[in-house]
């Protein structure tokens, strides 16, 4: 049988583990496979663009186990009350091929993007850091915020978002969730920015943005570039980036999508797992800018699957599904045909 996570139970899971400590657990958790990143077979995710979105599929595996998610990332969606990535996943077994576990992955996909980031700039940024800027306050926002609150030692975020109604939102949950956090809002981009350690941009629009322009930056920043993901979506002026040492999840992906898609292709940038493994440098010096073109890997979800089905497992969370057919007689398969024939009788009987 199969594990089924619905949404209502990854929350029940999350609860169990305190949101917090999962946040850390899953930045941890992708921290182990980044280091043993050559044993993973990996490839860019394959896209599905249209005018107004892109909906994606995203497989990893190892030896042991394959992952893939299914995401999708439409901007406008929000005006038309649904969320504008929205997500699940499978974990299965290479040996067999057995899908082991079916998730939700629209919460979980919030949680790794905060982890991460959170891992990232954990090697990235300054050790003193304590000031966020945050622009872009929708679905994402909250759980960047916590991690770099929980894990990073982050006292106080400035808030800014075009639309007034999410930094309100943003402000009233993490009252709730971090009442030590401080948190102000910010008239524009340029004053949230202003004296920040790090910044994050995680906006939502599908076009070439220039949240960040080089006017803004101040020397020794951390740059968490999360929301410019996508063919044509971008968030960080061109120059922005010349002036920073750039780090990167999967190359290959990150050209056609990150930020760097607006540059050469020979565009220096460092590889985010060889900064874990020890390999190369991060950050060189106080006063250098670093930047992560965050778009989103698939090994970044297949840590997540697997960090979910050993905690639903020791938690005893989550429905036993018939995903796939048990198969008493390998060799026929066609006896579950007999199955539904019989439950529509009976249906009909009663
Ligand atoms: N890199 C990754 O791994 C990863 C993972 C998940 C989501 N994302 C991306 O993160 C972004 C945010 O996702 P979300 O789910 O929070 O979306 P969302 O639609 O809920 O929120 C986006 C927010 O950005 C604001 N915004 C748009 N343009 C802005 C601007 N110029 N200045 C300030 N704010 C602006 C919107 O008003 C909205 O509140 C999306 O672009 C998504 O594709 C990236």
């Amino acid at each position: 049988m199969t594990r089924f996570i619905d949404v209502a139970t990854m929350a029940d899971l999350v609860a169990e583990c305190g949101l917090e400590t999962f946040l850390g657990d899953l930045a941890d958790a992708i921290a182990a496979d980044f280091v043993r990143w050559p044993e993973f077979d990996k490839s860019a995710r394959v896209a599905s663009h249209s005018e107004v979105g892109v909906i994606e599929l995203m497989p990893a595996a190892d030896r042991q186990r394959y992952a893939f998610k299914y995401v999708n990332g439409h901007p406008a969606n929000t005006r038309r009350g649904l969320y504008t990535v929205m997500a699940f996943g499978v974990l299965a077994d290479v040996e067999t091929g057995w899908p082991v576990l079916l998730s939700e992955l629209t919460l979980a996909t919030a949680l790794r993007t905060a982890a991460t980031s959170l891992m990232a700039a954990r090697a990235l940024a300054r050790p003193d850091a304590r000031r966020l800027a945050l622009i872009g306050n929708g679905a994402q926002a909250e759980f960047q915020a916590l991690a770099f609150h929980a894990h990073l030692g982050i006292e106080e975020i400035v808030a800014f978002d075009v639309d007034p109604a999410a930094t309100d939102k943003l402000m009233r949950n993490l009252a709730q969730a971090a009442p030590r956090l401080r948190v102000r809002r910010a008239a524009s981009t340029h004053e949230a920015v202003r004296g920040a350690d790090i910044v994050t941009t995680i906006t939502a629009d599908k076009t070439r943005a220039t949240i960040l322009t080089p006017d803004m930056i101040e020397p020794g920043m951390h740059l968490n570039a999360v929301g410019g993901d996508c063919p044509g979506k971008t968030e960080l002026h061109a120059d922005v980036l010349w002036g920073a040492r750039v780090f990167v999840e999967y190359e290959p992906q990150t050209r056609i999508e990150g930020d760097i898609q607006q540059l050469p292709a020979d565009f220096p940038v460092v590889d985010l797992w060889r900064v874990l493994a020890g390999q190369v440098e991060g950050r060189q010096r106080a006063e250098q800018v670093t930047v992560f073109d965050s778009v989103g890997f698939a090994l970044e979800d297949f840590s997540t699957l697997r960090l979910v089905a050993a905690r639903a497992e020791a938690l005893g969370l989550g429905e036993t599904i018939e995903l796939v057919p048990s198969a008493d007689d390998p060799k026929d398969l066609f006896r579950h045909t007999r199955r539904g024939r019989a439950r529509r009788a009976l249906r009909r009987a009663a």
